[in-house]
């Protein structure tokens, strides 16, 4: 239980002993102000207007009641019924003896954790990852990283689209090219491009859209010879997506994809389960589904279309197939998507019909977690100078170029193999943390400049924090291991920086609530900026006290191991030196 949860137990059962209702909360957050202590909490003045008692008696009586003395060193009533609450030393202390090995370990996952589903990445395959996926695989790997740190049993899902009528006009193409390997090879080497060449001939020519139609009936039907060309595509581009998963540090591996297409055995089903439910209505020969909280514009009630007139399925009925899979085979408590925010509505209808249908139970939670766009810095959606599409890859690739100069300029004397290695490791965080840091539902505008930044809430800058940790450990020629050193917390920066240590757990519980990585960002930078503080103020090598330098020694420490397993949750690496 984090700090902040003991409190909120205890508060509220006091409350609740001072003559609030069971159940009251007692409303504990970190304190809003400096003066205010470490922790208010605010349910007094709820509690005490419902009884219609003084808001302040009632918050002193709990406050009696209260049973803090082990955490607590001062607590005192404020404003109209607020109280405050000081954490001792002796608390802060022992948060600190056990930091590594309690404090921000991971809990460990059994067979009743949550299960929580992560849907994240799911790129269509018929072209090359661009921009538009790195939202979606950035953030969902870290929310299945922070989730799988906090005890929930994670099942990635990669719902990666390998179906549809594109398939039809790339593999009649491919047919085409199939006579000479080399050639095919050579084009599929470059999906974008190959995608480009396909749609070219496909408007050019009404013989080959035809053929191009035609495949996709023949592919779907199971015809060998479309399948074994719908296989060798498919296979060539989740490698180009691998590559990019392996360069982002991303923790996708094939055993994580459930493709569009392995539901298509399940949609017969899926419609005949919604008639079954009385759910089905035909509407201009498509199969639909209307349900009353929906309503598009003039009050015309919006559908949920779940077959085609010539009885295609759609995106749409492969989403309601992946709830009836992900409840009851992965038994799934909650199901994350984190898709575009311009997919609400479709997640909406699909949530809604999925519970009617009874493909999820109530106590299922399915959650889309939206995200805004990446903007370029004329404001509009990211793009290359000529308004194509940016390739994850030569983006990733520009970004390592970049931080290598960055670096080169730092620290010239470096080996160059050196140099490359914390290029890289430094690029592709900034890219990464650019990302996480945003929240989440916002658009963003993606800047070179403002992420390699040293200053400032930047990959780089907290990546540096860590390596001012390793340096001195360094130089005082020992490994930065956990030692017991009673820690002091005299000084104002030593006590501030240790108290955002061990309120790292209550930002992790918030981010696993409500699936916004970037407070844990602005968490990881503050504890940057407090340690930057302390190591300004505090003397640590040239303490005269060797205790009080152990003890320094021991809070910088904590530093690093905070950062580094902050860092690594978002998928981000740290480099000792840079
Ligand atoms: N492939 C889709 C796209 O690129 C995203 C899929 C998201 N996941 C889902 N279950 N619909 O837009």
């Amino acid at each position: 239980m984090t700090l902040r949860a003991e409190l909120e137990r205890r508060l509220s059962a006091a409350l609740e002993r001072a003559g609030a209702p069971p159940g009251t909360p007692a409303i504990v957050q970190p304190a809003t102000r400096a003066g205010f202590g470490d922790y208010q909490a605010n349910g007094a003045m709820g509690a005490a207007k419902k009884l219609g008692r003084p808001p302040r008696e009632l918050a002193e009586t709990a406050l009696a009641e209260a049973d803090l003395d082990d955490l607590v060193a001062h607590a005192e009533i404020a404003g109209p019924g607020f109280i405050n609450l000081t954490l001792s030393d002796a608390c802060l202390g022992g948060q600190l003896a056990a930091f590594s090995a309690e404090v921000i370990a991971p809990r460990p996952v059994t067979d009743a954790s949550p299960r929580v589903v992560v849907d994240y990445s799911s790129p269509n395959l018929a072209k090359e990852m661009h921009v538009g996926h790195l939202r979606s695989t950035i953030i969902g790997d870290a929310m299945a990283r922070i989730l799988e740190h906090t005890g929930h049993a994670v099942l990635r899902q990669n719902h990666v689209g390998d179906w549809g009528t594109q398939f039809g006009m790339l593999l009649a193409f491919m047919a085409e090219m199939s006579s000479n390997e080399d050639t095919l090879a050579h084009e599929l080497n470059d999906l974008e491009t190959f995608y480009r060449h396909a749609k070219e001939r496909f408007d050019a020519d009404p013989a080959f859209a035809q053929r191009a139609r035609d495949t996709v009936v023949r592919l779907q039907r199971g015809d060998p010879v479309c399948l074994k060309l719908w296989e060798q595509f498919i296979e060539v581009s989740m490698q180009h997506c691998e590559a990019v998963y392996a360069r982002l540090g991303v923790g996708l591996e094939r055993r994580h994809v459930y493709a569009e297409s392995a539901y298509n055995d399940d949609l017969a089903q899926v419609v005949a389960d919604l008639d079954t439910a009385g759910l089905l209505t035909e509407s201009d020969g498509a199969q639909c589904v209307f349900l009353d909280e929906f309503k598009g514009k003039d009050d015309k009630p919006l559908p949920l279309i779940v077959q085609k007139r010539d009885g295609g399925y759609l995106y749409a009925t492969t989403d309601l197939a992946a709830i009836r899979h992900r409840c009851r085979n992965l038994r799934a408590d909650r199901v994350l998507y984190f898709v575009d925010n311009r997919q609400s509505l479709h997640f909406r209808l699909v949530f809604a019909v999925a519970r009617a249908a009874g493909f999820a139970s109530e106590q299922t939670r399915l959650e889309h977690m939206p995200f805004g766009t990446m903007l370029g810095e004329n404001g509009r959606p990211f793009a290359t100078r000529s308004g194509g599409v940016v390739r994850l890859t030569e983006l990733l690739d520009e970004a390592e170029h970049r931080a290598y100069a960055l670096v080169t300029e730092k620290n010239p004397d470096l080996a160059e193999t050196k140099r490359r290695e914390i290029a890289r490791v430094v690029g592709i965080g900034a890219v990464k943390y650019a990302d996480l840091s945003k929240h989440r539902t916002s658009d963003y505008v993606f800047s070179w400049d403002g992420m390699l930044s040293f200053d400032g809430n930047t990959a780089p800058y907290l990546q540096y924090a860590y390596t001012r940790v390793q340096s001195l450990f360094r130089r005082a020629g020992i490994a930065p291991g956990t030692t017991d050193t009673t820690i002091s917390l005299a000084e104002p920066a030593e006590r501030t920086l240790a108290l955002r240590l061990v309120q790292l757990p209550e930002t992790l519980e918030i981010v696993v609530r409500d699936g916004l990585p970037h407070l844990l960002c602005s968490h990881l930078f503050d504890i940057a900026v407090a340690f930057m503080a302390f190591y300004e103020q505090c003397p640590v090598l040239t303490a005269e006290d060797p205790a009080l330098r152990d003890s320094r020694m021991a809070l910088a420490q904590r530093t690093g191991t905070a950062l580094e397993t902050g860092l690594d949750l978002l998928g981000i690496a740290t480099v000792d030196r840079m």
